[in-house]
């Protein structure tokens, strides 16, 4: 672990100050509708924390648990929903946010699945975006920072069971 943290990619400051202006813009264009959030489980609940409380509208959160990878770096492809959405959107103007947009199939999948219940709207937010490893044609409305094709972990993203609760972005890859 200690070797690891001269591998800073994205730093607290950088994260908050990106965090603060995303949630401006939010709170801008959404400021007549009828904002739900929904993040996702478990890759977002740090990031999620952060931007909620950079929005200065109303706003309801809920949360979904999906799945995709088992314990690795590389996805399976397969999206599975662990836990479904426990309110009802109907209407609602849904935010889907989340860590990472890296092959768009999880993002892709759960905007499917969500258009099912009626929804106003669907649109996503995410901390990063790694379009070079994308497989399915999906952009992220909201971002913070375009990464390489790099395996990160930290501020969320995990590495087998471990490293959600360090509180920046490092490079896994590199030495
Ligand atoms: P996608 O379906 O391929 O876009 O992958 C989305 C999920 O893969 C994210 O929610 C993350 O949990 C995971 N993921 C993708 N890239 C990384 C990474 O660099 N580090 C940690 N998790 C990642
Ligand atoms: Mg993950």
């Amino acid at each position: 672990m200690e070797g690891k943290i001269e591998n800073i990619l994205i730093s607290q400051a950088e994260i908050a100050e990106k965090t603060a202006e995303v949630g401006r813009l939010i709170s801008e264009n959404y400021k007549d509708k009828k904002l739900y959030i929904l993040s996702l489980l478990r890759g977002s609940f740090i990031f999620t924390a952060d931007l909620v409380r950079q929005i200065s509208i109303p706003v309801q959160i809920g949360f979904m648990a999906t799945s995709s990878y088992e314990h690795g770096e590389s996805s399976t492809g397969n999206v599975k929903i662990v836990q479904d959405i426990l309110d009802n959107i109907e209407g609602y103007d849904v935010l889907i946010v989340d860590d990472i947009v890296d092959t768009g199939t999880t993002m892709k999948s759960v905007k499917e699945h969500l258009l099912s219940y009626n929804p106003a709207s669907v649109k996503c937010c995410v901390l990063l975006d790694k379009p070079e490893r994308r497989k399915v044609d999906l952009e992220p409305d909201y971002k913070c920072f375009t990464i390489p094709d790099v395996f990160v972990v930290g501020y969320g993203l995990n590495y087998g069971d471990y490293y959600r609760n360090i509180p920046y972005v490092f490079n896994w890859e590199s030495k």
